[in-house]
């Protein structure tokens, strides 16, 4: 090795003893007489300083440098002066002081600099990627993402499950997004898709007899991005046979208490509680709702339909409802046009208005409060629990837009009002989705979760006469307001699949072409199992306390799925195209 010690290692105790150092100038001062420099590793930073009495040469070279400069540096352990001692760095109490120098390497001047406070815009600092990974935020990141990886691994390793690898370039996966493709060169007109998921693979590992499989597995989706969405990202990958749901959700309690105590030291109570998806949206407007606060959704559809207020009236009597929540205490918090400006917001999601109430002393003050009798008032101001000083808002509208807009505007007054300790971690299993949904625009009914999912078996006969109430045996993990895991138990019998599919519009034939190879496997000897995937990069970003996914992923791509640091995607030269007979046809 180049050193002997990592620029986070030295203390109190290695005075007057020697040490070579290697790293990168984080800063520098240079004094006339002495020249201070703070070396920089990915263990910490330890001040070097250079005295022109050791050696002019090596104090010469030292006023030469500058930020990001890679040395090497030799010297003695020293105390600082007492009033020198930097309680914020572990190495704080000491000093290397260099008797030699050299300069490992230069670098230009960076466009930004890792100490620095003042970032530049992300688009720049995903170009020099390589320079933002040495901000110590991103690098406490990348250590984190590695433990927890650790953690995860030893956990299922110790629970009997094997890590088995399946394939990156493999058949089109119904996970609902569009694949990414790759041209087979051999097989002309024919295409690989990446895995949106080893969903299928993992179901073959289960009737292939691997009775419990995990897999750290890097998945592929050409989907819309958002702040907590990658095109490409990592799944915790979990499958397991003869289990029934509970026995999947005891498992990953478990691997989430272990994680909690590992990496935060916090002792969780088990199991995680379970809550049905009608409960969560009734209560909450969302299947993944920020349970850190309450400020619970309030049906106000009885008052509306007698009051004199025209829009709620006629949306309550027009098979609408009218739904509300109470935002405590912020009556006045929020202005006139800061409540224009949430109007607009829950605009965003199909609501045409909102209205909003001041709780006075037993009565309500609000432009529209004129069209609600006194009764009716006090009637509001008990369905909220409202007390002077509160502000309610309600939404008028179809069943669906008041669950969107009421769960947008709830999150965002939590975030707001601060109702909750960004630093907190609660977690919750939703249970018993639906198993499908219709989907107007094409006539059909879409799986809510994928095709594979096992509908809870008391449903089964109402697959025939009324398939929007069957409930599926699926699960999702729900972590301060993100959907952090999903999975279900899966359909092992190819009848009830064929029934599934039949209802989503896929006939036998379409079946058997697209999911053939898993329809065959399921008619030799399929054992019941079931399994569940958790976002690796989203709980990372959660044990960040991050709401940013990029900032966890060491080479991520931005909103446009492109890689600012290699160019990817790019064009491609014209005999990898002959080759793969692809031409190009872009529009005039
Ligand atoms: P699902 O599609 O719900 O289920 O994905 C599982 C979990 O992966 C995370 N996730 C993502 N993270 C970052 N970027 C994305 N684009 C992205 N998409 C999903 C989420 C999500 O909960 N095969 C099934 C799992 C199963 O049934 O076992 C599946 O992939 O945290
Ligand atoms: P308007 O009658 O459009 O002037 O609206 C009067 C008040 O009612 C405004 O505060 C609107 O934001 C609110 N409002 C209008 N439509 C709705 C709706 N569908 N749901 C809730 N509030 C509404």
């Amino acid at each position: 090795m180049l050193r002997t010690h990592t620029c986070g290692e030295l203390r109190a105790g290695d005075v007057d003893s020697q040490a070579t150092l290697c790293g990168w100038v984080d800063s520098w001062r240079d004094h006339g007489g002495l020249v201070f420099i703070d070396l920089r590793d990915r263990y910490g930073i330890t001040q070097v300083v250079f005295n022109p009495d050791e050696s002019e040469e090596m104090h010469a070279a030292a006023r030469s440098l500058r930020n990001e400069f890679v040395i090497r540096a030799t010297g003695k352990v020293t105390h600082r002066p007492a009033d020198m001692v930097n309680p914020k760095l572990v190495t704080g109490e000491i000093d290397l002081r260099a008797r030699e120098l050299q300069i490992l390497n230069k670098s230009k001047t960076p466009p930004f600099e890792p100490g620095t406070t003042d970032l530049p815009g992300e688009e720049l600092r995903l170009k020099y990627r390589f320079l933002d990974l040495r901000r110590d935020e991103l690098q406490q990141a990348m250590i984190l993402r590695h433990k927890i990886t650790k953690v995860v691994r030893d956990y299922f390793d110790e629970h009997g499950f094997l890590d088995i690898e399946t394939p990156i370039l493999g058949r089109s996966t119904p996970e609902g997004a569009r694949d990414y493709l790759v041209p087979s060169r051999i097989h002309e007109a024919s295409f690989y898709a990446l895995p949106q998921s080893p969903q299928i693979y993992k179901q073959l590992l289960m009737v292939a007899g691997f009775d419990r499989y995990m897999q750290i597995a890097r998945c592929f989706r050409d989907e819309d991005l958002r702040a907590d969405r990658q095109p490409e990202f990592t799944q915790i990958d979990v499958e397991m046979a003869f289990v029934e749901r509970d026995d999947i959700l005891n498992v990953i309690d478990g691997l989430i208490a272990r994680l909690m105590k590992e990496v935060r030291g916090e002792e969780i109570e088990l199991p995680l509680p379970r809550y049905a998806y009608h409960d969560m949206m009734e209560r909450f407007g969302s299947d993944k709702p920020d349970l850190r606060f309450g400020m619970e959704l309030v049906d106000v559809g009885g008052i509306a339909a007698e009051c004199d207020f025209g829009v709620f009236k006629n949306v309550a009597t027009g098979g609408g409802r009218v739904r509300g929540l109470n935002a405590k205490g912020a009556a006045a918090t929020y202005s006139r046009k800061m409540i224009d400006e949430l109007t607009e917001f829950v605009g965003e999601y199909g609501a045409k208005g909102l209205a909003f109430f001041r709780v006075k002393d037993g009565a309500l003050d609000s432009p529209i409060a004129k069209f609600f009798s006194e009764e009716h008032q006090r009637q509001l101001i008990d369905k909220l629990d409202g007390e002077p000083g509160d502000l309610l808002f309600f939404v008028a509208a179809k069943p669906d837009v008041t669950s969107a807009a009421l769960a947008a505007l709830r999150g965002r007054l939590g975030k707001e009002l601060e109702l909750y300790d960004p630093k907190e971690m609660n977690t919750f299993w939703v249970i018993d989705f639906p198993l499908i949904s219709y989907n107007e625009e094409e006539d059909r009914w879409d799986a809510e979760h994928h095709p594979f999912c096992y509908p809870v078996q008391e449903d089964i006969p109402l697959l025939e006469s009324d398939p929007g109430k069957v409930r599926a045996q699926s699960y999702d993990l729900i972590c301060n307001g993100y959907e952090a895991a999903s999975g279900s138990i899966r359909i092992h019998d190819p009848e009830v699949q064929q029934t599934v599919f039949d209802l989503m519009g896929i006939n036998a034939e379409e079946a058997e072409a697209r999911f053939g190879f898993l329809l065959d496997a399921l008619r030799y000897g399929a054992p019941p199992h079931g399994g569940v995937a958790l976002g690796l990069d989203r709980w990372i970003m959660l044990f960040c306390g991050d709401d940013n996914i990029r900032d966890v992923i060491a080479f991520p791509k931005t909103q446009k799925a492109a890689d600012m640091l290699s160019g990817a995607p790019s064009t491609v030269d014209s005999r990898q195209l002959r080759d793969l007979r692809i031409k190009v046809d872009l529009p005039k």
